[in-house]
């Protein structure tokens, strides 16, 4: 199947040569790519707006699709190369490592680590059913990625099922940051339709709206809303015109649905992380994480509880069959008076055998 606008399988980028298509956005496309200088598999981002480039026929060249969208189209470019030195710059296990950048064919490409394995979306479309401890060894890593982003004043702003990656060696790792999307945005209108709905809070539809950690934890918390309702999170304009409409939020509560699966407290953090206004949500990626946490500990001590549990049951139960060493010192008193006493009968009884004779 050939890709409008992607590169052919074999065409060569520098050091690297495209030997498939990973994914294609809005903002760009993903090739898988071979790395024959350091011989290793690598995934390979360009920089290609579908709404407003195009790439020349017959030629690797992108470039506006008309003059009006020029300055569009390099204003999103600087973007996107300053979103890439900025993650070339992070080097955490849960965020996806950005190896090199290059400004080529009018365009630029991010040179990252090819991660072998799937998107959290393809994962829940497969697994279906996730417990508890699955979802919390996925989510906690995805959040320290988001805290150590956030520590560095950057957000991601495009979380949601298919930008978690879950490597093969079971490391999950956030992908696709999307930061040149909403500089974007404060110069046109186009950015608008790139938001995702359902994950997308409030404050991203507004012009002036607030961003910060919230904005990214309410993207998260509805990510995982999904996983554990299986309903796909409501559109926060939805949300926000019943409400303003004097209506209840018509977007059910995780802790009413799935409260028979998980914990109470598993439930609520997700809840508080999808409150429609900012101020009522966690501020702060830490706040969920020491929320999970607890969560984790309680189910990690609900296994040894049950074995402690048990422990004293059987030591209850030997108990009752093995006599206690008072009792123990009772009997043998029992015995010693027992024998004595018999020992005097027999005397006695010889006594008056030898008076008979
Ligand atoms: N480092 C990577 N290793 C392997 N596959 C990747 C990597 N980065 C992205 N992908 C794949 O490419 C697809 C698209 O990547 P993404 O960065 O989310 O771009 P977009 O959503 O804008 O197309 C992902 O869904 C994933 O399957
Ligand atoms: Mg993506």
């Amino acid at each position: 199947m050939t890709i409008q606008n992607a590169l052919p399988t074999g065409s060569i980028i520098d050091d690297y040569e495209i030997t498939g298509v990973l994914g294609v956005g809005g903002f760009g496309i993903t090739y898988k790519g071979y790395d024959s200088s350091l011989d290793r598999e690598v995934a390979i981002k360009e920089y290609l707006p579908s709404s407003i480039a195009v790439r020349r026929p017959f030629d690797q060249t992108v470039s506006a699709s008309c003059d009006s969208n020029q300055k569009h189209y390099e204003f999103g470019l600087q973007k996107f190369l300053d979103e890439a030195r900025v993650l070339a710059k992070f080097h955490v296990p849960n965020i996806v490592g950005v190896n090199r950048f290059l400004e080529r064919n009018g365009t630029a490409y991010l040179i990252m680590d090819y991660e072998d394995g799937e998107v959290l979306f393809q994962h829940i479309k497969r697994r279906q059913i996730l417990t508890e401890k699955m979802l919390l060894d996925i989510f906690l890593p995805v959040l320290e990625g988001l805290k150590a982003i956030h520590m560095k004043s950057y957000l991601h702003r495009d979380i949601k099922p298919s930008n978690i990656y879950l490597a093969k060696n079971q490391v999950p790792k956030l992908i696709d940051f999307g930061a040149a999307r909403v500089a974007w945005n404060e110069r046109s209108r186009t950015m608008t339709q790139m938001l995702t709905p359902g994950y997308a809070p409030f404050e991203q539809y507004q012009s002036h709206g607030k961003q910060g950690p919230w904005t990214d934890l309410y993207a998260l918390g509805a990510t995982i809303y999904l996983v554990v309702t299986g309903k796909k999170p409501l559109e926060s304009t939805e949300r926000v015109a019943a409400l303003q409409d004097g209506q209840e939020d018509p977007m059910p509560l995780a802790s009413d649905i799935a409260f028979s699966q998980y914990h109470s407290e598993f439930l609520q953090t997700i809840d508080w992380m999808l409150k429609v206004r900012p101020v009522d949500r966690p501020q702060t990626a830490l706040q969920v994480i020491q929320r999970f946490e607890k969560v984790k500990l309680q189910i990690e001590s609900a296994p040894r509880m049950v074995k402690e549990a048990s422990k004293m049951a059987q030591r209850v139960c030997q108990q009752k069959r093995v006599p206690s060493p008072r009792r123990y010192r009772i009997d043998k008193e029992q015995i010693l008076m027992n024998s004595t006493v018999a020992l005097l009968v027999v005397a006695g009884f010889m006594v008056l055998v030898r008076m008979v004779s």
